[in-house]
């Protein structure tokens, strides 16, 4: 290229750079930001099975685990969004929520990783932690006998994951019902969400610590109890937890903790609810007539279908999409630098062929100049 045209070369390149980049934004921005049920419908069609057949295996093996998977995504969405940011390990110079003491009695992080690993191998770069974590608490509802949720997919994930930001987002173990519904409201989830999310709790363990004080220490002088606890559940409690016990897991729903039915609130209903906060549900006029209705139903049809609604919408607080996010390789880091900025992304064919359109025409522009 002669020096001359040199100084002119660049005019043309840019012009061209600029329409390629401002189509790509409008790609971007034409569609309006949000999760669909299918999103991998072409870039993963197998990914909502192998989950499935993952999380299957793991709750086979260990029951437990149907709780802790679905305790696990309820936790993420609350504290960031859902967008995995529970699942980032700590770095040199970072602690991340999952060390956060608050956080210390999550479990299943190795199912996930197991999930990921699967998913890798079938459709490397594609499926977002967030979306592994969504679709394995939606099995662990399916899996204990609830309802099959159609959960909206196409999640991507976040890279801040802070312990500080932990306390603020996570109800205090003694939260009064209006802290649980003002706490649920930031989300714009209503008293309703409340009573219907407590619900999940029909499935899974609380540690002895999670609900000690209620039946040694409900009062400044030891050995007084929670009065609102039916007694025998107190004694029974008692005799599982010894003072100052913090390893052993009791089921949150006395009566059939690995199923997912309306044991639930048949044991708060009777004053046998485990913790604190799902005893105070009794103490708000909506959240209790729920507690009472379900309590009392004989089929599981209205709960069902209200977790469902529900579920779902706890689902999106804070979901990123359209490259806000990115798709992590390891649940537990964030992508290195260069592995980032290519991350594959979902395109439509619409917008494949005008990318490729205006990359044509640079690379023609360029043999030119
Ligand atoms: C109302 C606010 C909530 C509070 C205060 C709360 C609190 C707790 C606590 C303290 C535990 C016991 C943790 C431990 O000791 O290891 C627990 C367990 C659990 N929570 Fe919640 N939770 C709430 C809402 C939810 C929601 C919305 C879901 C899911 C939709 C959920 C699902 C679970 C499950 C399944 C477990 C059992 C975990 C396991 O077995 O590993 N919780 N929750
Ligand atoms: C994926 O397939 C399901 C089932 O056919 C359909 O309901 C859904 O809309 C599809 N989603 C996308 C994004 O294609
Ligand atoms: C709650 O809803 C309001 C009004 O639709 C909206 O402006 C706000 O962003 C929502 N907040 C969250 C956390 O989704
Ligand atoms: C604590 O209270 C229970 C029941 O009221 C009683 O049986 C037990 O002896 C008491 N223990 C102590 C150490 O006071
Ligand atoms: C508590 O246990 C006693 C003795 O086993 C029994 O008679 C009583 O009915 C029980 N009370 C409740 C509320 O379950
Ligand atoms: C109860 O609380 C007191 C004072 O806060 C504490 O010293 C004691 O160890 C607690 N006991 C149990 C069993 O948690
Ligand atoms: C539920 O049943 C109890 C008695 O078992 C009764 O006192 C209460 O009124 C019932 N509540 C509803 C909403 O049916
Ligand atoms: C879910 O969110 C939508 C949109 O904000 C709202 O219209 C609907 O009532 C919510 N459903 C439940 C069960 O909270
Ligand atoms: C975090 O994610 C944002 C948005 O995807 C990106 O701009 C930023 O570079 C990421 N930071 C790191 C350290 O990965």
């Amino acid at each position: 290229m002669a020096s001359g045209s040199a100084a002119a070369a660049p005019a043309p390149a840019v012009v061209a750079v600029t329409v390629a980049a401002a189509l790509l934004l409008a790609l971007c921005g034409s569609t309006e930001a949000h999760t669909q049920l299918g999103a991998y419908n072409k870039t993963c069609p197998q990914a909502e099975d192998i989950v499935f057949k993952e999380m299957t295996a793991a709750v086979a093996k260990s029951p437990g685990l149907a709780g802790s998977l679905l305790r696990l995504f309820s936790v993420d969405c609350f504290v960031g969004g859902c967008e995995g940011s529970i699942l980032l390990d700590s770095t040199a110079s970072n602690t991340a929520e999952k060390d956060s003491p608050l956080n210390k009695g999550l479990r299943g992080y190795d199912v996930v990783d197991a999930i990921k690993a699967k998913l890798e191998a079938a459709c490397p770069g594609v499926v977002s932690c967030a979306d592994v974590l969504a679709l394995a608490a939606r099995d662990s509802v399916r899996i204990t006998k609830g309802p099959y949720i159609p959960i909206p997919t196409g999640r991507e994930d976040g890279n801040r994951s802070s312990a500080a930001d932990v306390a603020p987002n996570t109800p205090k173990p003694d939260a009064s019902v209006a802290d649980l519904i003002a706490f649920f409201g930031k989300f714009n989830l209503t008293a309703k969400d409340l009573a219907v999310l407590s619900g999940a709790h029909t499935i899974g363990r609380a540690h002895c610590s999670a609900f000690s004080s209620r039946i040694y220490n409900f009062t400044a002088s030891n050995n007084v109890s929670d009065p609102t606890l039916d007694a025998n559940y107190t004694a029974s409690l008692r005799g599982r937890c010894a003072a100052g016990d913090l390893t052993t897991l009791v089921d949150l729903d006395p009566s059939s903790g690995t199923t997912f039915d309306l044991g639930y609130y048949r044991g708060v209903a009777a004053s046998r609810g485990l913790l604190s906060t799902d005893g105070a549900l009794l103490l708000n006029e909506d959240t209790s007539a729920y507690v009472m209705r379900q309590g009392n139903a004989t089929a599981t049809a209205e709960f069902f279908a209200d977790f469902a609604a529900s579920f779902v919408n706890m689902s999106k607080i804070g979901a990123l999409t359209h490259h806000k996010g990115q798709i992590r390789r390891h649940c537990s880091a964030v992508n290195p630098p260069s592995a980032s900025s290519l991350a594959p992304v979902t395109m439509g064919a619409h917008a494949a062929v005008l990318l490729a359109s205006s990359l044509v025409s640079i690379v023609a522009l360029a043999l030119v100049l």
